[in-house]
């Protein structure tokens, strides 16, 4: 038997965001502990570490990247505040290194599932040649895994991965799978963060209701309607956040105790995790 291909996880219908230009996820993140830094530092810092080893390629992964706006802001020239001075410092002494961005996120739909878009190839993208970006359809779910994703893009480790107001809308089984597979891709070195874990005000939905939500967007009855509203208020009782929240807390509790290899800060519903 083929297997299904899952589409569409994430009700887009709902977010009224559009994806974060690079200094607005900066912001974001830097707005508590463990305060990251900027784009540049967290690159720049892989590039550093990979100069004088074996390896010419550093690769960063950026989870529920919407439309790649933050990678197209990193390597567009145009685009004051996303400068990537140290790291175009970085790479113009070593001409050999490359720097690989890959953007996952949601299919919407079985023909583009696993498609790329070249970000790169936007205006005003190419004078930062030793860089290549794109962003790539894939939905997460139970079965279609990250680290089924990393093999189709035959990506054996990755050195960055980031993931902006991504993780709340992972349910907490896909949210522990996606944190261990992400742990077990980063190298050595390699750093992780997630802002964003269990927001107050956005708790995932269990996949079936957020089904409905939709269903009822696009045949608004009666009937759907009524689910829909059950949905909601799922959604936004108190008693079902905490818990959510609780079985995340945790989920990277166990994460944490089963791969020693990483040092993982939770603070802030902020994720740090440093890979030894
Ligand atoms: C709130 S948006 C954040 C977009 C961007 N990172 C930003 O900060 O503006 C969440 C993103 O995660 C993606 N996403 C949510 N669930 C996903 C899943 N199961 N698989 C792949 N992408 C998912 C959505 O498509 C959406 O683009």
């Amino acid at each position: 038997m083929v297997k299904e291909i899952e589409v569409n996880q994430y009700p887009r219908e709902f977010d009224t965001t559009l994806t974060r230009t690079i200094n607005e996820c900066e912001r974001l993140w830097n707005k508590q502990p463990p305060f990251p830094g900027t784009f540049d530092k967290l690159v720049s810092a892989q590039v550093e570490k990979t100069i004088g080893s074996q390896r010419d390629k550093v690769v960063v992964v950026d989870l529920g990247s919407g439309d790649g706006t933050l990678f197209y802001d990193a390597i567009n020239d145009q685009v004051s505040g996303s400068e990537m001075t140290r790291t175009r410092e970085l790479l113009s002494q070593n001409p050999n290194m490359k720097v690989r961005m890959v953007g996952l996120d949601d299919a919407p739909s079985e023909e583009v599932f696993l498609k790329g878009i070249s970000i790169q190839d936007y205006d005003g993208c190419h004078t930062f040649s030793q860089v290549t970006a794109e962003n790539v359809y894939y939905s997460l779910t139970r079965n279609q895994t990250l680290g089924k994703f990393l093999e189709s893009l035959k990506i054996p480790k990755v050195d960055l991965i980031l993931g902006t107001s991504f993780f709340q809308s992972l349910e907490p089984v896909l949210f522990e799978q996606v944190l261990r597979d992400a742990v077990k891709a980063l190298r050595s070195g390699g750093v992780l963060y997630g802002q964003g874990i269990a927001l107050d005000d956005i708790v995932p939905m269990p996949p079936e209701l957020t089904n409905l939500m939709r269903k009822l967007l696009i045949y608004p009855n009666p009937q759907d309607r009524a689910k829909a509203d059950r949905a909601l208020k799922w959604s936004l009782n108190p008693t079902n956040i905490r818990k959510v929240k609780q079985e995340k807390a945790e989920a990277v509790k166990r994460v944490r105790q089963s791969m020693p290899q990483a040092d993982i800060t939770f603070i802030n519903d902020k994720l740090l995790v440093k890979k030894k």
